[in-house]
C-alpha cells in the first residue's frame, strides 16, 4: 500500500536494526549478548524476555553520535514505508542516564539528525520516554530532562516499560512537570494490564494512549475512549508477536473502530516483530477489509492527535487529503 501515512508509536532503539547492533559490538570489541537467533534475528520469550533483550540490544547504544545515526536509520525506514511523520519514543535514561547535561548532548545529535530526514520528507517529533519497571523516581528526572528541553524536537512525554510493574498513578508528579512544560501526553496502557489502567492513564491527563487495546474488555470504557475522542496507538504486530492476541482475527482494532474509537496503526519495535507499516496496513485490509478511505481516516485521526504546533498538523492533513 503506497498511502502517506504517520506513525505516533515507535521506540527508537526497538527501530534498530539487528547489523545496526551487531555493527557496534564488532566496533567496540564487545561480546553480544544473547539476544539474536541462528538467523542473526532478535529472539525473546513473551514481554518480560523481549524487556531484557531490548535493554541489552540498547546497552550497545553508547554514545550522541550513535543515537544519531540510529535517529537516521529509524527514519529512513520510516520513509520507505510512505511516512510523512514519526514521534519517535526516546529516553534520557538511555541517553545518559538522565542526566540533564549529558540529555542535552544526546538532544543536540538526534535533533540534528531528525532535521536531516525532516529536509527529505519524514517529518519528526520525540516523545520523552521514562521507563515504569525502573521507578518513578528516576522517572522524574526524565521529566525534567523533558520539561527542561522541551519546543524543538521534543514534544510530548509518554510512560513506557513494564506495564505490570506499579501504576500509572505513581508517576503524577512527572505527568505533571511535563504537562506544565506545555508538552503532550500518552502513556502505555491495557497492553499488559486490564482496562483500570486504561482510566489510571486517563486519570494523569493524557490525550492518546499507548495500545490501550485491552479497554475492548470494558464496554463502559470503549464508550468513554470514542465519547472523549482519545487516540489510541495501536500496534497489531507487536501485540500478536508478543503473544497478546493469538492471530490478526482476534485483535480488537476494527471492534474498537467500530465502537467509535479514533484508531491509528503503528509499528512499536518493527524489526523484533518483523514488522513494518505498510505490512501492518496490508493485513487489516486482508483480515479485515479495510480500504484505502479507512486507511486515510485513520492517518487524520493521527494528525490530530499528533503533538505538533497548528501549521505542522494542517500540512499533514492537507498531504494526506
Ligand atoms: N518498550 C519498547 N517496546 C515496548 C512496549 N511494547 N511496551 C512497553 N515498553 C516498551
Ligand atoms: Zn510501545
Amino acid at each position: 500500500m503506497t498511502l502517506k501515512k504517520i506513525e505516533l508509536h515507535l521506540h527508537l532503539e526497538g527501530a534498530a536494526p539487528p547489523s545496526f547492533i551487531r555493527g557496534l559490538a564488532a566496533r567496540d570489541g564487545v561480546d553480544l549478548p544473547r539476544i539474536f537467533d541462528a538467523q542473526g534475528r532478535y529472539i525473546y520469550a513473551g514481554f518480560a524476555d523481549f524487556l531484557r533483550v531490548y535493554e541489552a540490544a540498547t546497552a550497545l547504544i553508547r554514545t550522541p553520535a550513535d543515537y544519531a545515526h540510529l535517529v537516521g536509520v529509524a527514519l529512513e525506514q520510516c520513509a520507505e514505508q510512505g511516512a510523512i511523520y514519526v514521534e519517535l519514543f526516546v529516553s534520557p535514561e538511555f541517553c545518559g542516564g538522565a542526566d540533564l547535561p549529558a540529555w542535552r548532548d544526546y538532544l543536540a545529535a538526534m535533533t540534528e539528525a531528525a532535521e536531516v530526514l525532516g529536509a527529505q520528507g519524514v517529518d519528526s517529533r520525540a516523545i520523552v520516554t521514562p521507563i515504569r519497571h525502573r521507578g518513578s523516581e528516576r522517572a522524574r528526572w526524565s521529566a525534567i530532562c523533558a520539561a527542561e528541553t522541551a519546543g524543538g524536537w521534543v514534544t510530548g512525554f509518554g510512560l513506557g516499560g513494564d506495564e505490570t510493574v506499579g501504576r500509572p498513578q505513581d508517576f503524577a508528579w512527572s505527568f505533571d512537570c511535563a504537562r506544565e512544560a506545555g508538552l503532550g501526553l500518552t502513556c502505555h496502557a491495557g497492553e499488559w494490564a486490564g482496562p483500570q489502567s486504561v482510566r489510571d492513564a486517563l486519570a494523569l491527563g493524557v490525550t492518546r494512549i499507548g495500545h490501550g487495546v485491552r479497554a475492548i474488555e470494558d464496554p463502559a470504557l470503549v464508550a468513554r475512549l470514542a465519547e472523549q475522542a482519545i487516540t489510541l496507538e495501536i500496534c497489531p504486530v507487536s501485540n500478536i508477536a508478543l503473544g497478546l492476541y493469538p492471530d490478526w482475527r482476534s485483535h480488537p482494532i476494527s471492534r474498537l473502530a467500530d465502537a467509535g474509537c479514533r484508531v491509528t496503526v503503528s509499528t512499536d519495535d518493527p524489526p523484533f516483530f518483523h514488522t513494518t507499516l505498510t505490512r501492518e496496513y496490508d493485513r487489516l485490509a486482508e483480515t479485515f477489509g479495510w480500504t484505502e478511505a479507512e486507511f486515510t481516516a485513520m492517518n487524520r485521526w493521527a494528525a490530530e492527535a499528533a503533538f505538533c504546533d497548528d501549521a505542522t498538523r494542517q500540512r499533514l492533513l492537507a498531504a494526506l487529503g
